[in-house]
């Protein structure tokens, strides 16, 4: 399979990229499905993969979620969505490895659905960009342009949008085309033959996000303790006054917070490296030893990540890797290469060893493996 950008991933980027929705027809060339609706359905069954059922039934929408033991005998209306299936499905990574023109931190995972005629979810809007890949079937999508649309709840877990009358794009999706898709632009599809699509999926956290999950790293690590303080107070009248310089100070304890950037760094690294959704992580057992590990290094086996897993390191902060929503010090040089490539150069690996305590530890808890 490869990806095929209308100018290349650049102009692409240039042109559309969180600007405006687009149809690549043919975007994925010699496109094939990494999966079938049973393999889909068969992940759906597991109580650790993420799914629903969506059924529509006239005017009326019905959400279940899984684990599911069956599915609806219907032939029309339903669709079954899996959150994270290039966690479980490794054949998957293929698909979002086209992708990898990405910065890895902003692609979240691959979402897959399964809808028989006249299945889809309803018109709604996303709040991340979504590249959505037609897989086997036909599927008909519309997006409308950027519009006050009121929200509808038809079920509590379905937000929906009004109906859009006028559409930017309206086309039947066969296999290998791609729908780029900006947040805000409303949308809906349409089984129009039994089909599968593939959502691959962007995280940009809000500052809501940011505020609230780097208040709860301060709570855990007890930081910013530091109180108001006003040795120069002086005499006032106005009482009831919070007065101009007192509100500056106060906006100062705040500031001088994210002024601590060791810390917010530190904090973007580890938020940006959770995985949002559960990890098939098999921790080893029984575990590795350092020298066994620096024998297979040594002689050239084969070290992959394992699907999903996110590993980061931060432009100007040397000698450390984010792995999952934790920091490991390790070589620059071995935290890029674990970081840029999905199978390491096992030789540069070996070629710091202060890298193989930490790279074992990793590779114990399961994040890393040894080709069989
Ligand atoms: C779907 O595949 O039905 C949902 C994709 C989307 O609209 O985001
Ligand atoms: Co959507």
């Amino acid at each position: 399979m490869k990806l095929a950008l209308p100018g290349g991933p650049q102009a692409f980027l240039s042109e559309y990229w969180q600007k405006k929705p687009c149809l690549i027809k043919g975007g994925i060339m010699q496109f094939k499905d990494p999966l079938d609706a049973n393999d889909l359905a068969g992940l759906a069954m597991e109580a650790e993969v993420e799914s629903r059922l969506v059924v529509r039934m006239g005017e009326n929408w019905d959400v279940q979620h899984g684990p599911f033991e069956s599915f609806p005998s219907s032939d029309k209306d339903w669709t079954l969505l899996v959150q994270a299936v290039d966690h479980w499905f490794e054949q998957s990574n293929e698909l979002m490895q086209l992708f990898d023109f990405m910065p890895g931190w902003r692609v979240d995972d691959l979402m897959v659905s399964f809808s028989v005629p006249g299945g889809g979810v309803g018109p709604h809007l996303d709040q991340y960009d979504v590249f959505i890949i037609q897989g086997e079937g036909k599927r008909r999508w519309r997006v409308g342009d950027k519009q006050p649309l009121k929200t509808l709840t038809p079920h509590p877990s379905l937000l929906q949008v009004e109906p859009f009358k006028e559409a930017l794009i309206d086309v039947e999706m066969e296999p290998g085309d791609i729908l780029y898709i900006p947040p805000g632009f409303p949308h809906e599809g349409y089984a129009v033959t039994a089909a599968l699509n593939y959502s691959v999926g962007f995280r940009a956290p809000s500052g809501r996000d940011l505020l609230t999950h780097f208040a709860d790293l301060a709570i855990d690590e007890e930081r910013y303790n530091h109180r108001y303080g006003d040795p120069d107070l002086r005499v006032r009248d106005k009482r009831g006054e919070v007065s101009l310089p007192e509100l500056n100070r106060l906006k100062r304890c705040l500031t001088e917070i994210f002024d601590d950037e060791a810390t917010l760094y530190r904090f973007f690294g580890l938020y940006l490296s959770e995985a949002k959704h559960e990890l098939d992580l098999a921790p080893c057992e029984p575990e590795y030893h350092e020298e066994e590990v620096a024998q297979l290094l040594e002689a050239g086996t084969v070290l992959h990540r394992l699907a999903g897993t996110r590993a980061l390191y931060l432009a100007g902060v040397a000698d450390c890797l984010f792995v999952d929503g934790e920091a490991h010090a390790l070589p620059q040089a071995v935290a890029e290469e674990l970081a840029n490539q999905g199978c390491p150069d096992t030789g540069l690996l070996a070629a710091h060893p202060a890298a193989l305590r930490p790279l074992t530890r990793l590779i114990n808890r399961g994040y890393w493996f040894f080709e069989e």
